[in-house]
């Protein structure tokens, strides 16, 4: 069972912040992700996720930020650096949109940190769920979904082309001849399509672990096509067995349709565990962080999410029917199946999925709370899981002093690190550069 950590300033609840355990510091503060990381690395996390929007809010969702911390977020390439070099094992992932960067950008900052981090680094691939991010790059609207995926596609081509520049051997630093690299094995991309053109090389040499690793975090159709065909890890986020095993199976099936192998692609849904020694104590600590949700914020958080405003439905009718906003779509599936499946109303939903943005909460003892995630494990739903602790450090300590212990005490999880890379931590093939066979033939 593999097993991320995902970094959220105090804590992944949405009051988190108000608990009065939880530093208000923390999304931050070097020392909070220091000792983070460090606790982490010792527990044997695969990796810590850091998620990312480049904007704070648009002009009208002020009322929901105002009551959270999600307005604050470090550059995570400069975070993930400073943890680098505090950590040896754990693996580094970060989001980088293709939506509002360049891809010489992306490829170089992340091969730049596999290099410094001894090929630990993974790029979570996104289109930006976030509109307000277009505001902040020269434009008046965020483009369509359909047109973030297939600029999102090319992107992708052109940074695996990039990380390709140089063969494994192609420095040869030969102090006699004073020759640094053999230039056959230096390879110019001369990319040229619809959204860039880019003729490389990279300025930084291949990684220990051949490439950074590729996650993705989408759950449309095209977002699934896209992972198919690239992702090597899926953070979803889902709420339902059955639904997690038609996705598990869907982008499984996918993957091999695009000549890959069932296990190139990890799947590893969000879940925020609530540990207790008993389930009443572990679900009173749920009820005390759920109490703390400002009542502005439910009904709004959910707005966010869908792109209307809600509050203009009444409260106890249902979710109103309309076409997925363009924003993130596999997000606002889960929760409109949830409501449906539950028949929730409008309120009744934002409580439900407000604390923790529509992941799943798994409250209850570290034995029930192992039980559930071998389930989903051992039934074709998940390959492992995206930790979310509810508040950090203490949600943190207790799951990895307690549900740890139980998951390694029935071997699903190791007690050493594997390798030294992410990609062998992962169990995941390394890859051949493109050029290898034509130098070497
Ligand atoms: C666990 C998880 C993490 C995500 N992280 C990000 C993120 O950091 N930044 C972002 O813009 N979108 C993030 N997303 C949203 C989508 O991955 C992203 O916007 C995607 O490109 C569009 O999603 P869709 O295919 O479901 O429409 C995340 C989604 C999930 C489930």
């Amino acid at each position: 069972m593999k097993l991320g950590l995902f970094l959220q300033g105090g804590g992944h609840h949405i009051a988190a912040w108000r608990d009065p355990g939880v530093a208000v510091d923390g999304p931050q503060s070097l020392a909070h992700y220091v000792e983070t990381a460090r606790i982490a690395e010792r527990a044997r996390f695969d990796l810590l996720f850091n998620a990312d929007t480049q904007a704070t809010f648009g002009p009208d969702d002020i009322d929901v930020w105002k009551r959270t911390t999600g307005a604050l977020r470090l550059e995570p390439l400069t975070l993930l650096g400073a943890l680098a070099a505090v950590t040896t094992h754990i693996g580094l992932v970060s989001t980088a949109t293709t939506t509002y960067n360049e891809p010489y950008h992306v490829a170089r900052f992340f091969a730049s940190l596999d290099q410094l981090s001894g090929g630990r680094v993974g790029w979570n691939l996104v289109t930006s769920a976030a509109a307000a991010e277009a505001y902040n790059f020269s434009r008046d609207a965020h483009a369509a979904h359909a047109d973030r995926y297939e600029r999102a596609a090319e992107f992708a081509e052109v940074v695996l082309g990039l990380w390709d520049s140089w063969e494994d051997d192609a420095i040869v630093a030969d102090k006699e001849r004073g020759l640094y690299f053999d230039p056959a094995k230096l390879h110019h991309l001369n990319h040229k399509g619809k959204y860039f053109s880019v003729r490389g090389p990279l300025t930084v040499k291949r990684s220990p672990q051949g490439r950074p690793v590729i996650v993705q975090a989408g759950q449309s159709e095209a977002g699934r096509e896209l992972a198919a065909a690239t992702a090597e890890i899926i953070f979803t986020v889902q709420q339902d067995l059955g639904d997690a095993r038609d996705f598990y199976a869907d982008v499984k099936r996918r993957a091999v349709a695009c000549g890959r192998s069932r296990d190139d692609i990890k799947i590893m849904p969000g879940v925020m565990p609530v540990v207790g020694s008993t389930m009443a104590e572990a679900e009173a600590k749920h009820e005390k962080l759920q109490a703390l949700i400002h009542p502005e914020l439910g009904v709004k958080t959910l707005s966010a999410f869908f792109g209307m405003e809600l509050s203009s439905f009444p409260l106890d009718g249902p979710l109103p029917e309309a076409p997925l906003a363009n924003t993130e779509q596999g997000r606002q599936k889960v929760i409109r199946d949830l409501a449906r499946r539950e028949g929730l109303s409008i309120r009744q939903v934002a409580q439900r999925v407000t604390g923790v943005r529509g992941h799943r909460v798994l409250c209850g003892t570290p034995q029930s709370i192992a039980d559930s995630l071998e389930h989903w494990y051992r039934s074709g739903a998940a390959d492992g899981f995206n930790i979310m602790p509810a508040t950090f450090p203490a949600e943190l300590h207790d799951f990895v002093d307690y549900v740890i212990p139980e998951l390694q005490k029935r071997k699903l999880f190791r007690t050493e690190y594997e390798g030294t890379t992410l990609r062998a931590n992962l169990g995941l093939p390394m890859p051949v550069n493109r050029w290898a066979a034509t130098t070497t033939a």
